[in-house]
């Protein structure tokens, strides 16, 4: 039996995810593409970016397991084979990461540092007067585990925290839930300081347009964290010449890697890291990874497994 791992040239070396991977599950012939050896022993694949049209090659796979938390990557693939379940990684490694990587520019823009770091090139002494996290409202848009990890991470700094979903919810906490495209304008003209982890599906892909956007008060910042096609750029671009948006952090785009003659990447009040927000780690999720091929070698459901109807 065999499991094949395929990885973006962007990411951590494959040797290294092999490594942990056969750890992990000792049984498991564990190989990496395109050194794929017989495909008829081929019986997962484990995936962030494999090149489109591969999995077909595989007659015998019985599941597909995403090495990040979404699986758009793997849904984009126009052949990809039928009724197979797809696994989501839920890993708490990569939750931690994007509650530091929230908080970091939650902080950035609540504390003025966008601010101190254009006063320095200008050579300039003023300090900024101070605003009580209590004062402040971050609203967060996808409150599934990482979302939710977010939240509370910021709710803990003393933060007002909205948070907004598809779907209705019950607990959640310190953060006050909105629901459903009726509640989105609400709870986007409460939001200072918007963080975007929402996975990217039919419904929510360009859901932050101009015309959402507007509704948040003037000066917000927005942190995109989620993917990008759900924040239309041009739209985005437009509301920060305006001054509507003061700043944006800008993790995810609708092209990735970003292409060079995008203007994102040399606007003064766009900050551009490189889909880094939440690395797997392969060591951690080499241990979910092995969980759930052991669930469904015992003829169990994995966990998350990629719901149709929801979209992720
Ligand atoms: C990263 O974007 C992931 O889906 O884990």
């Amino acid at each position: 039996m065999a499991l094949l791992i395929s990885v973006s040239e962007f990411w951590e070396d494959e040797k290294v995810w092999r490594q942990w991977v056969q750890t992990e599950l000792p049984e498991m012939d564990v190989r990496v593409y395109p050194d794929d050896g017989d495909v008829n022993e081929i019986k997962y694949v484990a995936t962030w970016k494999h090149p489109h049209g591969i999995l077909k090659q595989y007659p015998n796979l019985k599941a597909i397991l995403s090495l990040g938390a979404g699986v758009d990557h793997i849904l984009s693939d126009p052949d990809l084979p039928e009724d197979l379940p797809i696994v989501r990684l839920v890993d708490p490694k990569l939750t931690h990461e994007m509650c530091f990587h929230a908080l970091h520019w939650v902080l950035h823009f609540h504390s003025d540092h966008f601010l101190y770091m254009k006063q320095q090139m200008d050579k300039k002494w003023k300090q900024q007067g101070s605003i009580q996290p209590e004062d402040r409202t971050v609203g967060i848009m996808g409150l599934g585990n990482i979302g939710r990890g977010i939240g509370d991470s910021i709710v803990n700094q003393g933060f007002k925290v909205l948070g907004w979903g598809a779907n209705q919810k019950s607990s959640l906490g310190d953060i006050q839930y909105f629901f459903g495209d009726e509640q989105l304008g609400d709870f986007l003209e409460k939001t200072d300081i918007l963080i975007n982890v929402l996975p990217l599906t039919e419904g929510t892909t360009n859901i932050l347009r101009k015309q959402e956007l507007q509704r948040l008060p003037r000066g917000a910042f927005i942190i995109n964290m989620g993917r990008g096609g759900i924040v239309n750029e041009t739209d985005l671009l437009t509301l920060l010449e305006e001054g509507h948006i003061t700043a944006a952090a800008m993790d995810v785009f609708e092209e990735e890697p970003l292409s060079v003659n995008s203007p994102l990447w040399s606007h003064p009040s766009v900050y551009i890291t490189p889909h880094i927000a939440g690395q797997s780690n392969p060591q951690s999720s080499a241990k979910t990874i092995a969980a759930n091929i052991r669930r469904i070698e015992d003829g169990k459901l994995p966990f998350p497994i990629y719901n149709i109807t929801k979209g992720y």
